[in-house]
């Protein structure tokens, strides 16, 4: 088939507001939120039901054309933009933004694959419930992205990561059939639980294009923290000290180091710190309960004098609105939108056992430091879970090329340090295009022999998303 002719056919499939070709238009498809890649799509498909998107998966695969699934496009590790070819189609989700259903008694929310997460939080309030998946990207990231990321963010202490909230899925498989697993059920082993395959297989195995969620139930009464502490160590002794003293208060414990902080103040209009003075670390503590008549005030007051008593605090404010609270948070949400306006910057999202991440923070800046003096360490992150997003700034006055020309041993240099304690080189942004190479590295073996197994077992033209995950020769047309 010439290329005319398949623009032609997946014009008809998805109808004239369904696809783009003109190569300016596709702009905002083609490259990623952190300019690793800017690529070039023979076209970008936008359909806007399940049934469009089958019937222009089944034409693409039957002419050998790879498909690039797509959601709000904010992935962290280039996982969703074409290559270089002029030959693989971007399937963009986004279309495809409904809320199918929401049942309070279920608690349960029914939504198609490009509803973006903070719409289905919004549309979880209107109902009294609370959709709890929260991350910075909420905002233009869709369900079926992080679903197909398994992204996990700042409540995962709580509720788990976007797997563990799926109950269902709807998945075009890459021969063009429609799985329908869209249950809701909260015990099903009927066999291979096979939407566990399609979560967090970015897009390589099927396009996920609807999904059922779980709901929880609103808190009636919520804290919010922003501590300063004098070490990393202190950070992990008053997180102790919170899960100890009640554990399923807990929502979110962010780590910030100063530096960090600082960026956001100087480049984010509207954001101040709240003390007098910049510390060199600090945290976020998100605390809520369900209970009618929870005393959280003087569970958070109780630990912070303990806390202050011990020096593993020296400074600290408790939200007294939702102004406050937005207000706060804000430090934590605008951290890689003020990186990216301070310059050339690599990310290391990584996870540790809880117990190691003072020593993952010390050591991973000690070996960066030595490989490029003057490097700027901005970690912050989801110390409660391990996930520390362990980032560097170039050097002042270093141009930007020379420092990202070495992101690979800068990154290298971090990954040792992760392997020595135990952890993981993608804690929660995946492997996409950027880390095929440590994927192939970390995960040799029976763990990848297998992961290439259900490749091929499921996709076995090789039509969903080449060259993601993992190391194969991207292709465009054959
Ligand atoms: C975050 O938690 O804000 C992100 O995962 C982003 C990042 O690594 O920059
Ligand atoms: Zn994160």
């Amino acid at each position: 088939m010439s290329e005319a002719e398949i623009l032609h056919r997946l014009a008809e499939v998805v109808g004239p507001r369904g696809i783009i070709d003109a190569v300016p238009d596709m702009d905002g498809y083609v490259a990623d939120w952190r300019n690793l890649n800017r690529g070039r799509a023979l076209c970008v498909l936008r359909p806007d039901s399940t049934q469009a998107i089958a019937a222009a998966v089944k034409l693409c695969a039957d002419a050998g054309v790879a498909i690039v699934p797509q959601g709000g496009n904010t992935s962290m590790v280039d996982g969703a933009t074409p290559d270089a070819s002029a030959g693989q189609v971007v399937l963009s989700l986004t279309r495809l933004n409904r809320v199918r259903a929401i049942d309070e008694i279920d608690m349960t929310m029914t939504l198609d694959a490009g509803v973006i997460v903070k719409a289905a939080q919004d549309a979880a309030a209107e109902v009294g419930c609370v959709f709890p998946l929260s991350f910075s990207a909420e905002g233009t990231a869709t369900i079926g992205g992080a679903l197909s990321t398994n992204a996990g963010g700042n409540n995962t202490i709580r509720y788990g990561n976007a797997r563990d909230l799926m109950l269902g899925l709807e998945v075009v498989l890459p021969d063009g059939r429609i799985w329908n697993g869209l249950r809701s059920l909260r015990k099903d082993n009927t066999g291979y639980a096979l939407k566990h395959l399609f979560a967090g297989a970015e897009g390589t195995l099927g396009v996920i294009t609807g999904a059922v969620m779980k709901l929880v139930q609103q808190a009636r009464s919520e804290e919010l923290l922003f501590c300063a502490v004098p070490s990393v160590d202190a950070a992990l002794r008053l997180y102790r000290r919170f899960r100890s003293q009640d554990e399923s208060s807990l929502r979110a414990f962010e780590y910030l180091s100063g530096l960090a902080v600082d960026m956001v103040v100087q480049t984010i209009e509207g954001v101040s710190l709240p003390f007098p003075a910049r510390a060199d670390h600090y945290v976020l503590i998100d605390l809520a309960s369900t209970r009618t008549n929870d005393t959280l005030r003087d569970l958070a007051e109780n630990i912070l004098a303990e806390a202050l008593e011990a020096g593993d605090v020296s400074d600290a404010v408790i939200a007294e609105n939702l102004a406050q609270r937005r207000a706060l948070w804000r430090l934590r949400e605008e951290q890689s939108e003020a990186q990216k306006r301070v310059g050339a910057n690599v990310k290391n999202d990584v996870s540790v056992p809880v117990s190691r991440v003072p020593d993952l923070i010390r050591l991973g800046a000690e070996v960066v430091t030595r490989l490029f003096p003057g490097v700027r360490a901005v970690p912050f992150g989801h110390m409660g879970d391990g996930n520390i997003h362990l980032n560097f700034v170039k050097p002042e006055g270093l141009d930007d090329q020379a420092f990202l020309s070495r992101s690979g041993e800068l990154m290298e240099a971090v990954n040792a340090v992760v392997r020595d304690l135990g952890g993981s080189f993608s804690a929660e942004h995946g492997i996409g295009r950027l880390k095929v190479d440590t994927m192939a590295d970390w995960r040799e073996g029976a763990e990848l022999d297998l992961m290439r197994a259900i490749k091929t077992a499921i996709d076995p033209r090789g039509v969903l998303n080449p060259g993601k995950i993992f190391k194969t020769e991207t292709r465009g047309r054959q």
